[in-house]
């Protein structure tokens, strides 16, 4: 396969959709991106990387932090986690906050904030306040193979500022004992984890372990074990794009994660790791042409788990 090619010529088809959509406005950090920015990266397990666009320029991760969050808490609690979060799609906004009351304060599912909240608690339960920050930057720098991967301390203060809609998500799972800590410790580990700030080419390479059965084929790196690496990649394919799971699960066929960045990092199980970029997004939050730039991938190369 030529995959430089095909990236270099997915870049130019989707050429004429960058700027549509609407970069995210809810913090003035992520509303200064620029619409027409685009990366799309992909590396396979051999550490090849094929990339076109801005695949260098560091975004905010966003909601794709809540996969290596994920990891650490299946490492610390393994299958007990599932007595805290489901694993079913919500149905609903990522930020939604209705379900919660008739479902006793448990999140749907680790990808949700609700769902990221709980897990983010696990994760300070087993590892200590800055502890779960700590290991998440340990996690995605040894994934990433890039020790300059950080969390941006303007756009976590931000968070924190307009995070009103995620306050009140944590206090009102705590009011059903769902959440162990203080409230305000998880919510500001949380807002530090959505600070997350990396390029393409360092979340295309932090994927690889996905691809690989939880090992990192590059550094030999044994980051989570093989069946929780396809538990996290179904979890991907079904409640990765929140309502729009469905239509990226038809459209791409791949276990993708994304965030209000406009990041989209896509699993290729045994063969590699792709992260697509484009900062405006469609009514659900996800990239409007970085799922684009997927779909065309998909279609190319033939690449999907069905
Ligand atoms: O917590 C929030 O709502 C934001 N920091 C964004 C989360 C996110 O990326 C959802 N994704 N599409």
């Amino acid at each position: 396969m030529n995959w430089e090619k095909i990236i270099k010529g997915i870049h130019r088809e989707v050429d004429p959709i960058l700027g549509k959509g609407a970069v995210a406005s809810y913090i003035p950090a992520l509303a200064s991106a620029n619409p027409k920015s685009f990366a799309l990266v992909l590396t396979t397990l051999d550490g090849a990387v094929y990339k076109s666009g801005d695949a260098d320029t560091p975004f905010s991760a966003q909601s794709i932090s809540k996969l290596f969050m994920l990891t650490l808490a299946l490492e610390a609690l393994g299958g007990r986690l599932w007595k805290r979060v489901g694993r079913e799609p919500s149905g609903n906004a990522f930020n939604s906050i209705s379900q919660l009351e008739y479902e006793c304060g448990i999140p749907r599912n680790p990808f949700i904030n609700a769902g990221a909240l709980a897990v983010t608690d696990a994760v300070i339960s087993s590892a200590g306040d800055r502890g779960a920050l700590d290991d998440m930057l340990t996690l995605v720098r040894t994934a990433s193979g890039s020790s300059r991967v950080r969390i941006d301390p303007e756009v976590a203060q931000s968070e924190r500022e307009w995070g009103h809609r995620n306050i009140s998500l944590g206090h009102f799972m705590k009011s059903f004992g769902v959440i162990d800590n203080d409230v305000d410790q998880v919510l500001n580990t949380y807002f530090c984890q959505c600070a997350l700030e990396m390029t393409a080419t360092e979340l295309s390479r932090a994927g690889l372990y996905l691809a690989n059965g939880g090992q990192d084929p590059i550094n030999g790196a044994k980051i989570t074990r093989p069946g929780r690496a396809i538990r996290i990649n179904a979890l991907m394919m079904t409640c990765g794009h929140y309502d729009m799971s469905g239509d990226f699960a038809f459209r791409v066929g791949l276990p993708g994660k994304s965030g209000v960045g406009g990041g989209i990092l896509c699993i290729i199980p045994g063969i590699g790791s792709l992260c697509a970029w484009s900062p405006p997004l469609n009514e659900a939050g996800n990239s409007l042409a970085g799922t684009r730039a997927l779909e065309l991938f998909a279609r190319r190369t033939g690449m999907n788990v069905f």
